[in-house]
């Protein structure tokens, strides 16, 4: 049955109209259509940006009809928009609000051709929809300019994307990274920095600075992977991952392999998917990155892994097949993680650390194209003072900034200040709170967190000799000083100990 055209045009024309031809539906008890008609109107009705952020918590889905489909998509359409008005910064929000109009674009053809019966019922609705999304970018860019606003490209808290022309430097990495990836006894890499120091930025960036023979695939060992409650979903959960990650990063489509594929047994079949891999590569090699490999050992030591199935599969891996190179990442050295050690022969390590000094003076002064804020000189050399070139805390700090200038008068907006700069810090280490907070919890324990608190009491830059520590902490400084120096917290400079980040040391001398 189709749905009638009395209703369709009803629907089509105005809200009130609509109502009354659902009301005539439901007299005759057409139950299903009156659900259709009802969705379509709910559709039809949404007349700004924030309804049809909200209109996916009333869309019935229901699993018997074929407008489902349809149906998803205004669904995912709506969710995507309520993302993007989450978005704090105007840039942002236009950045997300473009994407989502691209994707409605593309629906657009999909409905065009789709020989779903109700596609062309449903078809006006999506044209409006991008209509109403179109216009309120317009307007977007308007206020923005109008208001001399300036687009806060920052972003913290998320790893950067491909896409997020945000990301700066790390060549130096990437050439260390290929060098060793030419070495003829493949060794296995290890890209070690601290937390929230660029690793996921990096490797999903990657492919830009590599060549093109290499073929990335990023894979994070946190979440659905590890959590899998068998190998079944382990394996599949990878093979998932290198499969998106080849799609993104070089267009390469992956033979495909499915969990009743894999549940048969599971090594066995994981391992002649990867033998058909190798036939897709041409000439190619792969660079496997598994982001997060704590999570597996924590996975292993729960007991929901075996050792020597999994890291012994990793190992057969690197030994025996020459297309394929890996590189583990995390924020702890392998001598930490010993049992990987005994599996990972050889590993070559590759630091990452603070930007350059220019790659930080680029996220600050022109992270983007045609941004609008201007530093004066002292501004500047304060940020980086403050920050140390921390990628996380450069965003951060700058974030705040251009927060606080878009809250100022608009005659003085597009000049920040050492003023500014130092108005910041409190938004910066509040805005920031979980980042600190790690530290103290997780990256040092009680003895650490109370030596970092004596130094930071000391104030801005200020050294603290080894015979005041062994004094003040008699028991413990040695081996205490010995994890803050490992976790790039603090360095040694002329017989004492200072922190390497300003920031991070008016957190620790903040009172609790
Ligand atoms: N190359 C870069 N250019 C600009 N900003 C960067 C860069 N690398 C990292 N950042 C900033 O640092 C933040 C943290 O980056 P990312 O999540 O990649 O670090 P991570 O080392 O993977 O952290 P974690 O240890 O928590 O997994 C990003 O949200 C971004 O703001
Ligand atoms: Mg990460």
């Amino acid at each position: 049955m189709c749905l009638s055209d009395f209703c369709k045009r009803s629907i089509e024309r105005n809200p009130i109209e609509g109502k009354a031809a659902i009301d005539y539906l439901k007299k005759s008890r057409q139950n299903w259509v009156v659900q259709i008609a009802t969705d379509a109107l709910r559709l039809r009705n949404c007349a700004d940006v924030e309804a049809i952020s909200q209109v996916h918590h009333t869309i019935v889905i229901d699993e018997l009809e074929n407008t489902n489909y349809l149906l998803r998509i205004f669904t995912r359409i709506s969710q995507d928009v309520n993302a993007a008005l989450e978005q704090r910064s105007n840039y942002n929000q236009r950045i997300a609000l473009k994407a989502v109009a691209d994707n409605l674009n593309v629906q657009l053809e999909n409905f065009n051709r789709s020989n779903n019966k109700y596609a062309s019922f449903f078809l006006p609705f999506a044209r409006r929809w991008l209509n109403i999304i179109n216009r309120y970018l317009e307007e977007l860019a308007i206020k923005v300019e109008q208001n001399k606003e300036i687009d806060n490209p920052y972003i913290i808290g998320v790893p950067l994307t491909l896409e997020q022309a945000i990301f700066v430097g790390r060549d130096d990495i990437g050439l260390r990274i290929e060098k060793l990836l030419l070495d003829r006894r493949r060794p296995p890499l290890l890209l070690y920095g601290q937390r929230r120091m660029g690793k996921t930025s990096l490797l999903n960036n990657i492919g830009k600075l590599l060549p093109n023979s290499i073929i990335p695939m990023f894979v994070d060992l946190q979440g659905p992977l590890t959590s899998a409650s068998d190998y079944t979903g382990l394996l599949y959960n990878l093979a998932r991952g290198m499969t998106t990650s080849a799609k993104q990063q070089s267009a390469l489509t992956l033979p495909s392999l499915t969990r009743e594929i894999l549940a048969d047994d599971p090594f066995t079949k994981f391992d002649e998917w990867l033998d058909e891999v190798e036939q897709t590569l041409e000439q190619n090699t792969v660079l496997l990155m598994l982001d997060e490999f704590e999570s597996l050992d924590a996975a292993i030591n729960k007991g929901r892994f075996d050792e020597e199935d999994v890291l012994g599969m990793l190992r057969h891996l690197i030994q025996h097949r020459p297309r394929f190179k890996m590189l583990l990442a995390g924020s702890h050295t392998i001598e930490e993680y010993q049992r990987w050690a005994s599996y990972l022969i050889n590993v070559q390590v590759v630091h990452i650390s603070y930007l350059k000094e220019e790659e930080a003076r680029k996220l600050i002064a022109e992270p983007v194209k045609d941004f609008t804020l201007r530093y004066e000189p002292d501004a500047v050399e304060r940020v980086l003072q403050l920050t140390h070139c921390h990628p996380f805390l450069v965003q951060l700090l700058c974030g705040e900034i251009t927060v606080l200038k878009n809250e100022q008068d608009p005659s003085v907006r597009r000049l920040a200040t050492l003023a500014d700069v130092e108005a910041a810090i409190p938004e910066a280490l509040q805005s920031g709170g979980f980042f600190f907070a790690d530290i103290q919890n997780n990256q040092v324990d009680a003895n650490g967190g109370d030596i970092l608190r004596f130094i930071a009491a000391q104030g801005e830059g200020a050294i603290v000799s080894k015979q005041i520590l062994s004094q003040q902490f008699p028991d413990m400084w040695e081996t205490t000083i010995q994890l803050l120096l490992q976790r790039e917290l603090i360095e040694e400079v002329a017989e004492g100990y200072r922190f390497q980040v300003e920031l991070i040391r008016r957190w620790f001398n903040k009172p609790s």
